[in-house]
């Protein structure tokens, strides 16, 4: 764990405009700067860059956050691995929170010795012609294979003793490199195989999937789970990709190692394998932080659709509105490899283009599994869809598919939320009266705008205060905040501490309506200005409330409150 003191700290010594500058050229817009959006297509730039408020906006594309998040989705970081890098921009040593999980030391030594193992097989494949001619066979150029610094690990047990210093040092086995058998004899886990070294976000060599050149058992060997690499975190191919699904904001996900080479073969460049594992949620945020759309294509088999639906599972926590999950079924005896051999690249990405998006592929498969003619059938549709409709957190996808699994098991959304026990994603309309000091949507987004830029104005709020809608609940959640933990209450500091929950949205889309507040506007005051005129709508809408039920009919509690609210009227 990072300590929250520090990234505050990191946030406070960086300037955004320096950090964004290293990928893109800023001009200077007003108060503000100003580039095309790198996160998505372009002409007329509307990615915006407060200097004085330290975060970033795109009015195009909806993209937000501070210099940690620019580098995040820029460079597909982790979050400890953007503090990490920035960090040592700046000359600042990440200190690590006592926690009860062993810390994996990572010594550099360990990246050192895959660099010179990568090296070291590219250097035998270009003196295997028999590997050569394998790779050719397979349709691959020499620039493609240099691309994804593929190599060749010849067939002996011991290859490795001529491309490191000390074949017996413990860091051959901690890497994966090499295997420790019986009585101490260690020999390489690779041998005989066509090697592909598998990259960090960083472009460090991290792991090696190696292919046997002829029948043999496993067709593929991987590196084992080491301090440098977790499978289900890492995605083959995503380096090299990283430009490519940016210019495109698509990306497609493989079974494959080969497949990646080939589509990139083709031109396809945006697609990346996972690693003989399933796709994780973890792989899904990834890409969905990168680019627009992901399309899963899965090989046209039994494994291909098993493979299909766990991908399925396992985006629906992540999936953002607006963002599209696709997937693209390729016949059987087809992975994309062979596909796009056969039918070339238009073929492929028009199958990219008509991929079935991810609420049709939920709908088919559920409505598949059931007889709905049937009342049996109708409830087991419902059984069936509780778990993938409750993981679902995105709110317009959410609500169009309950309104479609509800259609079709013919009970209305309500019920169908009442059945799961979940909270409505659009509440119903509110008739009761309205309560003391609860304001209007239309009010407290102008208190909104003021507090994200100004968010220690928030203490200024009654400690009672209300507000409905996702305004209020984010306006509430900012002021226990800012009573509770901020020690620093810079707008950087509280995007950072708001990223990830509910109220991220709202509060980017209000950072950025305000973020062209000339500097010398005077934001306490329209602040106070707002938040009067609030409590003056909310005194006349409770006012308009009772008087509307007739005052005779009031009870004494109503009346005391109705004289109340009078008499402040007038001071
Ligand atoms: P496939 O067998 O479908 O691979 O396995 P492929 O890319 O089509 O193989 P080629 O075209 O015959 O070379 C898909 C992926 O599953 C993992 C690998 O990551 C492979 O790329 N796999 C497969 C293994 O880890 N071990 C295996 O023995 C087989
Ligand atoms: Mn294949």
């Amino acid at each position: 764990m990072i300590p929250k003191s520090f990234i505050q700290d990191l946030l406070n010594r960086l300037d955004i405009v320096d950090v964004i500058e290293r990928y893109l050229p800023l001009k200077k817009a007003g108060a503000n700067f100003v580039a095309c959006c790198p996160f998505h297509n372009e002409k007329s730039p509307s990615f915006t860059v407060s200097q004085s408020k330290q975060f970033y906006h795109c009015f195009g594309c909806g993209a937000h956050g501070t210099a940690i998040g620019f580098v995040m989705e820029h460079a597909g970081m982790g979050f400890v691995e953007a503090v990490e890098d920035l960090a040592k921009s700046v000359g600042m040593v990440v200190p690590q929170e006592a926690s009860n999980v062993p810390q994996h030391k990572v010594a550099p030594d360990l990246y050192e010795l895959m660099q010179t193992a990568t090296r070291y097989y590219r250097e035998q494949l270009k003196q295997s012609p028999r590997a050569i001619e394998y790779l050719k066979k397979r349709g691959l150029s020499g620039e493609v294979a240099a691309k994804f610094g593929i190599g060749f690990a010849p067939d002996a047990w011991q290859n490795l003793i001529s491309a490191v210093a000390n074949y017996q040092d413990a860091s051959l086995v901690e890497t994966g490199l090499v295997i420790e058998g019986d009585s101490d004899k260690r020999y390489d886990r690779f041998r005989d195989r066509i090697m592909f070294p598998i990259v960090n976000v960083r472009g460090q060599v991290i792991g090696f999937g190696g292919r046997i050149l002829d029948k043999g058992e496993p067709k593929y060997l991987n590196s084992p789970e080491t301090p440098l690499f977790a499978k289900g975190h890492e995605l083959y191919g995503l380096f090299q990709a990283q430009k490519s699904i940016r210019a495109h904001q698509r990306v497609v996900v493989v079974e494959g190692y080969m497949d990646v080479v080939a589509l990139a073969q083709h031109g396809v460049e945006y697609a990346v394998a996972t690693l003989g594992t399933a796709t994780t949620p973890f792989h899904v945020q990834k890409l969905l932080r990168l680019c627009e759309q992901v399309v899963f294509c899965f090989d046209g088999d039994k494994a291909g659709q098993k493979a299909a639906w766990r991908a399925l599972e396992n985006s629906l926590p992540h999936l953002v509105d607006g963002k599209r999950i696709g997937f693209l079924f390729l016949p059987e005896e087809h992975d994309p490899d062979i596909f796009i051999r056969e039918f070339g690249t238009e073929a492929f990405e028009n199958e990219l283009d008509n991929s079935l998006p991810l609420s049709g592929y939920l709908l088919r498969e559920l409505t598949n599994q059931v007889d709905l003619h049937t009342q049996e059938g109708r409830s087991a549709l419902l059984q069936k869809a509780q778990p993938l409709l409750t993981a679902i957190t995105a709110p317009t996808t959410a609500l169009l598919l309950r309104k479609e699994v509800a259609a079709l098991a013919g009970v209305t959304q309500a019920e169908l939320e009442a059945l799961y026990v979940i909270k409505p994603v659009v509440p119903p309309n509110r008739t009761a009266p309205p309560k003391s000091k609860r304001s209007t949507p239309s009010g407290l987004r102008t208190l909104l705008r003021c507090l994200v830029i100004r968010p220690e104005l928030a203490r200024e709020l009654p400690n009672d205060w209300q507000g409905e809608g996702v305004e209020g609940a984010a306006i509430a959640a900012l002021a226990d905040w800012l009573h509770e933990s901020a020690d620093e209450t810079s707008t950087a500091a509280m995007i950072q501490h708001f990223q990830g929950t509910v109220h991220e949205i709202i509060f980017a889309s209000a950072q950025g309506e305000a973020m062209n507040w000339g500097e010398d506007f005077n934001v306490a005051a329209e602040f106070a200005g707002s938040l009067e005129k609030l409590h003056d709508e909310s005194r006349k809408s409770e006012l308009e409330f009772l008087h509307s039920k007739g005052l005779n009919a009031l009870n004494e509690q109503e009346r005391a409150r109705y004289l109340q609210l009078l008499q402040r009227g007038q001071t």
